[in-house]
């Protein structure tokens, strides 16, 4: 349990908020690159800012601000140019680093004019990597940009999927260090669901958790398993401070502002022996609905959007007055702390948990994988059970490289 005050400590992240500011040290995924390859210019919103990403015609990626620093027209509805993104209303130009590159009738009427180096926008970085467009929207250089070992594992099929999710991050964040909700919300509610009515299935009976370079790690024993299991062994891994890594896919969890997050997946299937060697084309991204439009009610057929329907269901912002924490939540409690310390460490002037800085080592940087071996196999790879809705291209992408047509009708 929390008080009001370390409650909206922890979970405000508009700008000026400590947490905001915290969460600005790391890089964050924000779109898929593919995102991109249709409409060039997508409107995102961000730690409580509205800004546009957009890829230039030479295929230079942008973050600015929305308003043009003109008179405030929406350049998502602006054009891009070979350098940058020009504003629709009056044709004002701006680059990457949100430099005033032109003022058309401003320079045809006072060619000597320097007025266009007095305004610009604010602009962020932003690189790509696996598929992924990741931004920096911290002050000062940017850490290294984590090159994770399964970014460049190959011989699989790799998807992002996105959903928008009406709720804090923290919440959201607070599943990853959760290991008893797998067997409530993922194995015994789908089997329910499923309306079977027998047993529940195996259930958790010791749970460890531990600090590593880049996060935190949960372990679970089940009455199904013991000490060697690798998911004891080894674990899973939640990655500092709002990422999730399970073996074979990534989740971030990233704040769009108080009340609103973007769920990002970074989701690898590996491809049959037979279809070996296999390099993937390209990285298809897709937005997975979270609700039925016809009942209004959440989509609960798949793990994602099961795990959504508890995070929305803790409210908007989950008012961590009124929780009654157990046993389960030691995880949740040693992820809360971690926040406050680094909070406090932040306003000392000391380096936050888990960046990668300049220098230091950042090639297939290794993380725990528990389900290493089961990798490749037909029957890890065969079920596209996370997200609800994959649009029949990407299955057709996806089948053309496994050989065979994934399920992808999810667990219930
Ligand atoms: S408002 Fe953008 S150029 Fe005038
Ligand atoms: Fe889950």
């Amino acid at each position: 349990m929390l008080t009001a005050e370390q409650n909206r400590l922890l979970t405000s992240i508009v700008p000026g908020t400590p947490m905001g500011d915290y969460l600005r040290h790391y890089w964050h995924p924000i779109a898929g690159a593919a995102d991109l390859a249709g409409d060039p210019i997508k409107p995102i919103r961000l730690f409580g800012e509205d800004l546009v990403l957009y890829r230039n015609r030479t295929g230079g990626y942008g973050l600015v601000e929305r308003r043009c620093a003109h008179r405030g027209a929406d350049l998502a509805y602006g054009f891009v140019e070979d350098d940058g993104i020009r504003c629709s209303y009056h044709g004002w130009c701006f680059d990457a680093r949100g430099k005033c590159l032109e003022q058309p009738f401003e320079q045809t009427v006072l060619p000597t004019s320097r007025y266009r180096e007095k305004v610009g926008l604010k602009a962020y970085p932003v690189r790509e990597k696996a598929g992924l467009l990741f931004a920096f929207l911290g002050a000062g250089d940017p850490p290294q940009l984590p090159d994770w070992e399964p970014f460049s594992r190959g011989n699989g099929f790799v998807q992002v999927v996105t959903a928008d999710v009406p709720c804090n991050w923290l919440q959201c964040q607070e599943n990853s260090i959760d290991p008893v909700h797998f067997e409530w919300m993922h194995s015994n509610w789908s089997s329910r669901m499923r309306g079977e009515d027998g047993a529940f299935g195996p259930a958790h009976v010791k749970l460890g958790f531990q600090e590593f370079d880049y996060g935190l790690i949960y372990k679970r024993i089940r009455d199904d398993t013991d000490e060697s299991d690798p998911l004891w062994t080894i674990g899973r891994a939640l990655l500092w401070p709002n990422g999730f890594f399970l073996g074979n896919h990534f989740e971030w969890r990233v704040p769009v502002d108080d009340e609103n997050t973007l769920s990002v997946s970074w989701i690898y299937a590996a491809v049959p022996e037979n279809r070996r060697p296999y390099v993937q084309p390209q990285i298809p991204s897709w937005k997975s609905p979270i609700a039925d439009p016809e009942t209004g009610r959440w989509i609960t057929s798949h793990v994602i959007n099961q795990d959504i329907v508890a995070w929305v269901g803790q409210g908007r912002i989950a008012d961590r007055t009124r929780e009654n924490l157990g046993q389960s939540d030691k995880g949740i409690v040693m992820m809360r702390n971690r926040l406050f310390s680094e909070l406090k460490a932040m306003a000392a002037g000391e380096r936050p948990k888990g960046l990668i800085l300049d220098g230091e080592p950042n090639e297939r940087v290794p993380l725990p994988v528990a389900n290493r071996l089961s990798l490749g196999a037909a029957a890890d790879s065969s079920r596209f059970i996370l997200h609800a809705g994959q649009p029949a291209a990407v299955r057709d992408q996806c089948t053309e490289a496994m050989g065979f047509e994934m399920d992808i009708s999810g667990v219930v």
